[in-house]
């Protein structure tokens, strides 16, 4: 059925295209054609960060940054889904375009820059469905023109924590000036020692949510040590490896729109971030389980995601090429091969390649 709708929506802009899916999604919601295309496959379920997720796909951040979609992307299939970057206050972003498809490579650049409705509209949101079920992750980030990033972070802990089953702490988006040195080793002591103390006090009344932290795929191998070690100190629930990437790997050489500024995602970002999960996951030595995203679009692609170190997965450049029926596809490829492979749970093969991995060359840049 996408195949039929694909050619239309690339005709268009990729923001406007953005949009048109979005709203169809909504339609096909709320007059119960959905679940046509939710077909039955075995449950997997597995508890990661002390929750039961029923599978372990999931949506990364990005595509739902106001949750607005939630129910809708859950009858989709998806075992999680994570909304935001939320940020304090409503914020444009950057001026558009700021959203390009790269399709002969199934790959996506953005530097859409924390566009959002501001954490009050999306409490208010997210306070309407609650009850509704699901695992809703909330990803959080500071506005641009903040005097004081950790105090953002903080405030956005206390508003979230009664409606958010996890949050992500965003300091890996390549959109915001300066975001990323939040992963330096003292600024992150000091933002994670904050966040983890603000979700400690808020936890009596508000319930426990799992702090994860999401890391950039250009980060060098010094620099991972000292984010993995300030993560292990401060007791991090799990980190996502990885956001988009500032590198343009040279396959991409001849292609004008790789010129543009902003994060590349989808296919290109696959085996950059796949090395990163397996970095991660072999420095991290079961502290903590980490969330797998980058490029993944398919079932194989998903499972050497897992293999690298990755307890759950994520996707998002890969539906805007393959359609929402992947989410199914992936689901059905790892549950048979667990039952060819005779496993009982996709926990038993997690981080099993990882030191395969870590040995070999590095992917290109
Ligand atoms: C258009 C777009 C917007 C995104 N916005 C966010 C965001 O607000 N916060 C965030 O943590 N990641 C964001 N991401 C990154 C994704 O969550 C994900 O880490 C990255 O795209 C790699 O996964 P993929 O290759 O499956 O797309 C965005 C990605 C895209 C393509």
């Amino acid at each position: 059925m996408y195949s039929l709708a694909r050619p239309f929506l690339f005709s268009l802009d990729a923001e406007r295209a953005h949009g048109l899916g979005l709203s169809a999604l909504d339609l096909a919601y709320r007059t119960g054609t959905t679940p046509l295309l939710a077909a039955r496959i075995a449950p997997m379920p597995s508890t990661v960060f002390g929750l039961t997720f029923p599978n372990p796909v999931g949506l990364a951040a990005g595509l739902d940054k106001n949750g607005e979609h939630i129910d809708a992307l859950f009858a989709l299939g998806f075992g999680f889904v994570e909304i935001g970057t939320i940020t304090p206050r409503p914020q444009a972003g950057n001026p558009q375009p700021r959203l390009f498809r790269l399709p002969a490579h199934n790959a996506i650049i953005n530097r859409m820059g924390f566009n959002n409705d501001g954490a009050e509209a999306v409490l208010r949101r997210l306070v309407a469905r609650a009850g509704g079920g699901g695992i809703v992750g909330v990803n959080v980030g500071a506005n641009k023109d903040s005097e004081d990033r950790t105090a953002d972070y903080v405030k956005l802990i206390e508003t979230f924590a009664p409606v958010a089953s996890y949050f992500t702490v965003n300091v890996s988006s390549p959109n915001t000036p300066g975001l990323r040195n939040l992963q330096q080793s003292a600024a992150l002591d000091d933002l994670l020692a904050r966040v983890i103390d603000t979700r400690e006090r808020v936890r009596r009344n508000a319930g426990d949510s799992p702090v994860l932290l999401k890391i950039a795929p250009d980060l060098s191998l010094a620099e991972l040590d000292d984010v993995v070690h300030v993560a292990r100190s401060r007791r991090v629930d799990g980190m996502i490896v990885a956001n988009t990437t500032l590198a343009r790997p040279s396959t991409l050489r001849e292609e004008n729109r790789a010129k543009e500024q902003g994060g590349l995602s989808g296919r290109p970002l696959f085996r950059l971030s796949t090395r990163m999960v397996a970095e991660t996951y072999v420095r991290v030595e079961g502290a903590f389980p980490l969330i797998g995203v980058g490029g993944i679009d398919s079932g194989g692609a998903a499972l050497t995601k897992i293999r690298a170190g990755a307890s759950l997965i994520q996707l998002y450049s890969s539906l805007v090429y393959k359609g929402v029926g992947l989410v199914d596809d992936i689901k059905r490829d790892l549950s048979s091969t667990l039952l060819r492979t005779g496993r009982d749970s996709l926990s038993e093969i997690v981080g099993a390649d990882a030191a395969t991995i870590t040995a070999e060359d590095w992917p290109v840049r």
